[in-house]
């Protein structure tokens, strides 16, 4: 950790969507930094002056920052990373990509993303493959010796998802990738709500391949994400299209050796460039001190929250994160994220949708999920407690 701390005048000046509403739907969608709605919308206006290609072209390097932006960000090298659409179809690509055949088995944990597990079960009904859920361990979290003792023969790949959407829960995805290269098996990380919210090293956590999206913790545009794809991972991308690869003679093709391999020619290039400007801004604070205030502020909301008659916290996990969930005996968690919504406060629910093996496990009903950044403040997370135990009532 370094001794840098966030100024939150002003990175609350830089954030004008403050004013307008207390925001605690960071995991949904974070609010923007201007510089990065700035660069967006600059980029759309000179597209519409001067043409999309061109603006593309003049735009050309500030747009190709993402790449060693990221690489920053996870200590991986800019030709390790694609740029995608979004999370899930970085972590698709990636998936489909990996040759499973009759036999070989998947090993996940119990709060894996709904999107990725229904690509499992699809995956395994085509090619013979076998998902398996490795149990949790007494704090709610992949239990790791578990995991361990499930590995054989047939286990091809680990596919893990870092921090629940439905909750506080950070998996403890170093040590699951400690036994992933001491088996020598693939390992996907879904790393969707964790980039962004706390520090991930992708050298330091052994995983081949990691995706995440723009919009949540990072603060860039909607419909923006990445793959990491670690420069020893030489799979094919299921999908090829020319800027992936090279159309060499009427019987062949040559496909690209660096992580672009697994992007699309055509790309929302406004929605890049504010990408590669919003971790700029995030590079400047310091991941370790967006963590330290992000993980703070949200322990500060669950001791308020649980001091709320009524309200019982979902969070579990050794390590919890920004994202708050909970649930009230009274009233349904959509209709408190309604009230509350009608009050200026962005919240969202939970739902068995998201996460159906915890929700179930546990026996959980639709949570609301709050989730904190560094731009919230002490007065909100009092205003929130406040309004939401009026709610409550
Ligand atoms: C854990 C996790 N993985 C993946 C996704 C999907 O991300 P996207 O909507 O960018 O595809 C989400 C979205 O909430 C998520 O919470």
């Amino acid at each position: 950790m370094t001794d840098r701390t966030i100024d939150l005048n002003k990175v609350r000046n830089d954030t004008p969507g403050v004013s307008n509403r207390l925001h605690f739907n960071n995991a949904g969608a974070a609010l923007q930094p201007k510089v990065v709605t700035d660069a967006v919308i600059g980029h759309i206006e000179l597209e519409s002056k001067i043409g999309g290609y061109e603006a593309e072209e003049q735009n050309h390097d500030k747009i190709e920052m993402v790449y060693g932006n990221l690489a920053k960000l996870l200590n991986c090298q800019s030709s390790e990373i694609a740029f995608v659409e979004n999370a899930t179809r970085a972590w698709d690509m990636a998936f489909y990509s990996l040759p499973l055949k009759q036999g070989d088995v998947v090993l996940t944990g119990f709060n894996e993303y709904a999107s990725n597990y229904i690509a499992f079960l699809q995956q395994c009904r085509k090619n013979g493959a076998e998902v398996k859920v490795v149990p949790n361990d007494e704090y709610g979290q992949l239990d790791v010796k578990a995991l361990k003792g499930m590995i054989d023969d047939r286990t091809k790949l680990i596919a893990i998802t870092h921090v629940a959407t439905n909750g506080g829960l950070v998996n403890p995805a170093k040590a699951i990738g400690d036994v992933a290269a001491e088996y020598g098996i693939t390992y996907l990380l879904d790393a969707c709500q964790s980039v962004g919210q706390m520090s991930i090293d992708v050298q330091e956590l052994n995983c081949d391949l990691l995706s995440a999206t723009g919009r949540k913790y990072l603060r860039a545009p909607r419909g923006t994400g990445f793959l990491y794809v670690r420069n020893t991972v030489k799979v094919e991308p299921v999908f090829l299209d020319l800027h992936a690869a090279q159309w060499t003679s009427n019987t062949e093709y040559k496909v690209r050796e660096d992580a672009r391999r697994f992007e699309n020619w055509e790309q929302n290039f406004a929605g890049k460039l504010g990408l590669a400007v919003a971790i700029e801004y995030l590079l400047d604070l310091g991941i370790d001190a967006v963590q330290q205030r992000v993980f703070e502020l949200a322990k500060q909301l669950r001791d308020k929250l649980s001091a709320i008659d009524g309200i019982t916290l979902g969070d579990v996990g050794e390590v919890k994160c920004g994202i708050c969930t909970f649930y009230s005996n009274k009233i349904p968690a959509p209709d408190i994220v309604n009230q509350l919504a009608a009050e200026n406060i962005n919240t969202t629910y939970t739902t068995v949708a998201g996460t159906r093996l915890d929700m179930t496990a546990r026996n959980l009903p639709p949570m609301v999920r709050a989730s904190v950044h560094y731009y919230n403040s002490e007065a909100e997370i009092e205003t929130f407690c406040d309004e939401l135990a009026r709610i409550c009532r």
